[in-house]
């Protein structure tokens, strides 16, 4: 059994968890700054390196306290390499290399995709085990920073079959709910506010590429609502109400539309009986539940995480860092774990 601390700050939480054999989430507390970047309608990267610095070592001590353990017990470090912000990224990475150093434990990198895609493998001590993808699946990544669709052959083994040629779909989310004064994360507050909205009261097309490649562009989605926000000569300056929530409903079904479509096309091109979905984005509601719709008349089975582990956490990095760690026990810290380096831009698939 291969027991692994991980450290997540590649964004703005600031996150550590306990892992048990890649799977069993013994603790993963989160600090999130989420209040602290509110008013700037997003993430600030200087703010959140400088939080991280504030909040890691408390975090990664309630990691251990809530597990009711200690070093003796962990047998390595995990920490997400790349990508992400690289200041942020450096905060983790120094202190996950000095504790990897102080208590001599092997350092295993993450790419935090692959924690992304690996959070749908994850369950709580005393649940049973979720009945994971078969292999080769096809994975959508969405979030603020990603969204590409992967396949899948084996654990660590990744072909990107799509990638967005601008925005990302959480990105997509938190600009719009931004023109609209809603706050950050746009995400969130989007779905709640479309509720009860006219999904097909505002026609906006989804793009397609010439080539026929699956790739996604959100940029053109964002510009037509702020289009229709100039365009808007109603009683208050910004649509409220039905308007509101019919515009933002309109746009929620354009996004989810565009990530079924292409993630439909890649499972069938890719004759693939099982698709993960994973990322933020996954934690809407509207997107589970007309992705399962589409690939379960094809006769395909969806997985999507629990929406804690959907959303930046440590627990997909430890669980990701598994089968490495485990061939790791017992080596200790070596110089090459000392000399890691933050990857701000890092491909999944090279
Ligand atoms: O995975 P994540 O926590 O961080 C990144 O790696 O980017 O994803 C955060 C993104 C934000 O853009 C947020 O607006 C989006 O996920 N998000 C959502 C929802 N919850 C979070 N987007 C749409 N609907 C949601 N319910
Ligand atoms: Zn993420």
């Amino acid at each position: 059994m291969a027991r692994v601390l991980a450290i997540e700050t590649s964004c703005d939480e600031t996150a550590a968890a306990i892992v048990d054999d890649g799977h069993c989430v013994i603790s993963d507390p989160v600090a999130t700054q989420i209040d602290i970047h509110r008013k700037y309608g997003g993430v600030v990267p200087e703010l959140a390196s400088r939080n991280h610095i504030v909040d890691i070592v408390p975090v990664v001590q309630e990691a251990l306290d809530q597990a009711d353990t200690d070093w003796s017990e962990i047998d390595a470090i995990a920490v997400t390499r790349g990508p992400g912000l690289v200041g942020a990224l450096l905060v983790g990475l120094q202190v996950a290399k000095s504790l990897a150093y102080a208590h001599n434990k092997p350092l295993v990198p993450v790419h935090h995709l692959a924690g992304h895609l690996h959070a749908v493998f994850l369950h709580r001590p005393g649940e049973p085990r979720p009945v994971g993808p078969n292999y080769p699946h096809v994975a959508l990544a969405v979030s603020g920073g990603h969204t590409a669709v992967y396949y899948v052959e084996a654990p660590g083994r990744v072909i990107q079959i799509a990638n967005t040629r601008d925005d990302a779909a959480g990105e997509a989310f938190d600009k719009v709910a931004r023109m609209m004064g809603l706050g950050y994360p746009g995400g969130p507050i989007i779905e709640r506010t479309a509720r009860g909205g006219d999904d097909r009261a505002h026609r906006f097309t989804i793009p397609r590429f010439k080539s026929g490649a699956l790739d996604f562009s959100f940029s053109g989605l964002k510009t037509a609502v702020l289009t229709k926000l100039k365009n808007y000569s109603g009683p208050t300056p910004l649509p409220e109400g039905q308007e509101e929530a019919d515009l933002l409903a309109s746009f929620q079904r354009s996004a989810v539309d565009q990530l079924v479509h292409r993630t439909v096309a890649a499972a069938k091109a890719h004759s693939v009986g099982d698709v993960v979905l994973a990322g933020g984005v996954a934690c809407n509601g509207v997107l589970r539940d007309k992705m399962r719709e589409a690939l379960e008349s094809d006769g395909v089975q969806l997985h999507v995480p629990r929406p804690r582990w959907c959303t930046d956490n440590a627990a997909m990095i430890a669980g990701s860092a598994g089968v490495e760690a485990g061939l790791r026990i017992g080596t200790g810290h070596t110089q090459e774990d000392r000399r890691m380096n933050a990857v701000a831009s890092w491909r999944l698939d090279r």
